[in-house]
């Protein structure tokens, strides 16, 4: 309890990884216990009951209900969304390009459905609404093939079409920007076509700045959640008592969120159903942890196969 807070921040990670941590116990690692499966904490994660910071918005119990799309003929599950990294320990951050564009497509017109709002940076999405003549242009002569000396009545067209909804281009970009259901034809659709037509703050706080492109807060995807222990879920993928793939829910209590606030991470119970002498699988707590190394190891303290080599005195 002596020993300064910021000494216990000492796990190292990769630059451009977000991790989640905490600060230190108030009683701080003091608790002294002989085996994981009886007195070991319950995860610091679930004792304190941890909210995700992130402001992004995402329910997950939305995305597994019967009117969601199939994408690829498949009904939408986990690993749509959440890939391993190519070690298998640990999951791949999501993107917007990779993992909600399909449904979410950011089209704003239902005459044009292949006119979308480009995804990602605020001053873009200015541009382009600001230059839609243009656009709509180049959209009739690249994907309709419209001849080039009806372009112009084609443009005149489109435009007039949406300023029956929006009286000028300040309120379709405030429309855009600001809300989450912009385009009035939609909200009359099934849910599958109204997701391809949302505003930013569909899914993001959307702040107003003075004189300048509205401020998207910057979304928070952490990558690691508890960097005390070890975890990899390449190992986890058949429960060794029937042989069964094990369910991501067991650990995740993910189709039950509908809030991105919830911490859906495992507690200590979830695991000692195997890492206990009753659950016949190693409990020893290298299995998990990996020891403060001297200075000089720290470089390869993520591994603890090489603690474990160093523990036995090996190369
Ligand atoms: C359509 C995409 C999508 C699908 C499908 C999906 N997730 Fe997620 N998941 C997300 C997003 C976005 C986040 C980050 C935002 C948040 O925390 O809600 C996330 C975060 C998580 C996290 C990190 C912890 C946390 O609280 O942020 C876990 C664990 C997780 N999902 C598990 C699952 C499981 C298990 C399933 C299947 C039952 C699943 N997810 C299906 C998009 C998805
Ligand atoms: C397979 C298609 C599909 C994918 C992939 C998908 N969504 Fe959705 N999402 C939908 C549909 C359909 C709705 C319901 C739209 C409606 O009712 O207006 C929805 C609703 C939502 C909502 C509103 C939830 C609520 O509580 O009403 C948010 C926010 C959202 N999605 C975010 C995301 C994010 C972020 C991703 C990517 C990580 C994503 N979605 C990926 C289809 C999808
Ligand atoms: C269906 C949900 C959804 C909608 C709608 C959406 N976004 Fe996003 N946005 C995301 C997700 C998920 C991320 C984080 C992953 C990523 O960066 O790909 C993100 C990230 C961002 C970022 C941060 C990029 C970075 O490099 O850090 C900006 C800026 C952004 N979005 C702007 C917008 C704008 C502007 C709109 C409206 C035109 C919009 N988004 C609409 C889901 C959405
Ligand atoms: C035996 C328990 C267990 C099972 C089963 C499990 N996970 Fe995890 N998962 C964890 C633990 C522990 C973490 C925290 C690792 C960390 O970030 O420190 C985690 C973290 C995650 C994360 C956050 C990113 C990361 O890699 O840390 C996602 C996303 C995730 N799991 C998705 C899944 C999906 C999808 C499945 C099913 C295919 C699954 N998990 C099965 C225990 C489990
Ligand atoms: C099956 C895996 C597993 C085993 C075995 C295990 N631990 Fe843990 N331990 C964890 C996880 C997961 C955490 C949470 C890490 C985090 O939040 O970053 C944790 C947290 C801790 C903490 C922090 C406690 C707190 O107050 O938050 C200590 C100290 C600790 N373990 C010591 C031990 C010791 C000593 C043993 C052996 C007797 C052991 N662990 C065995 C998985 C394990
Ligand atoms: C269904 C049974 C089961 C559950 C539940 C389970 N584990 Fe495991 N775990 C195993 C088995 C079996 C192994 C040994 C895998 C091997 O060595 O091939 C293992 C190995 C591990 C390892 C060593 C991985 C490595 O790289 O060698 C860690 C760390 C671990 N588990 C942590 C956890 C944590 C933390 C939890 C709870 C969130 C958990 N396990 C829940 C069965 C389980």
């Amino acid at each position: 309890m002596s020993i300064p807070r910021d000494a216990f921040h000492r796990h190292p990670h990769l630059a451009q990884q977000i991790v989640f941590e905490l600060p230190r116990p108030p009683q701080g690692f003091t608790a002294t216990f002989a085996s994981f499966w009886e007195a070991h904490p319950e995860f610091q994660l679930k004792r304190v009951n941890a909210r995700d910071p992130d402001v992004l918005r995402f329910n997950h119990q939305r995305h597994f209900a019967s009117d969601i799309p199939p994408v690829n003929g498949q009904k939408l599950d986990c690993n749509y969304c959440h890939q391993l990294q190519p070690d298998g320990r640990f999951y791949q951050r999501i993107s917007f390009a990779a993992n909600c564009q399909t449904c979410h497509s950011l089209q704003f017109d239902w005459r044009n459905p292949e006119m979308r709002i480009p995804h990602g940076n605020v001053d873009l999405v200015r541009t382009f609404l600001r230059s839609l003549p243009a656009q709509y242009a180049d959209y009739a002569r690249l994907k309709k093939g419209i001849p080039e000396r009806e372009v112009p009545g084609y443009v005149a067209q489109q435009i007039k079409q949406l300023r029956d909804q929006f009286h000028s281009g300040e309120e379709l970009e405030r429309a855009v920007f600001f809300t989450k259901d912009p385009y009035k034809p939609q909200q009359a659709m099934g849910a599958a076509e109204r997701g391809n037509f949302t505003g930013c703050a569909f899914c993001h706080e959307v702040k107003p700045v003075a004189k300048g492109a509205p401020a998207i807060t910057k979304p928070i995807l952490v990558d690691r959640w508890m960097p005390q222990a070890n975890f990899n879920h390449a190992k986890h993928q058949i429960d060794p008592s029937t042989q069964k793939p094990l369910d991501c829910n067991i650990c995740h209590q993910a189709t039950q969120s509908r809030e991105t606030s919830d911490v859906l991470m495992p507690a200590k119970a979830n695991c000692v159903m195997c890492h206990s002498p009753q659950g016949k699988v190693v409990a020893e707590c290298i299995t998990c942890h990996t020891y403060h190394a001297p200075i000089a190891a720290q470089t390869v303290a993520e591994s603890a196969n090489s603690v474990k080599q160093m523990l036995l005195g090996a190369k």
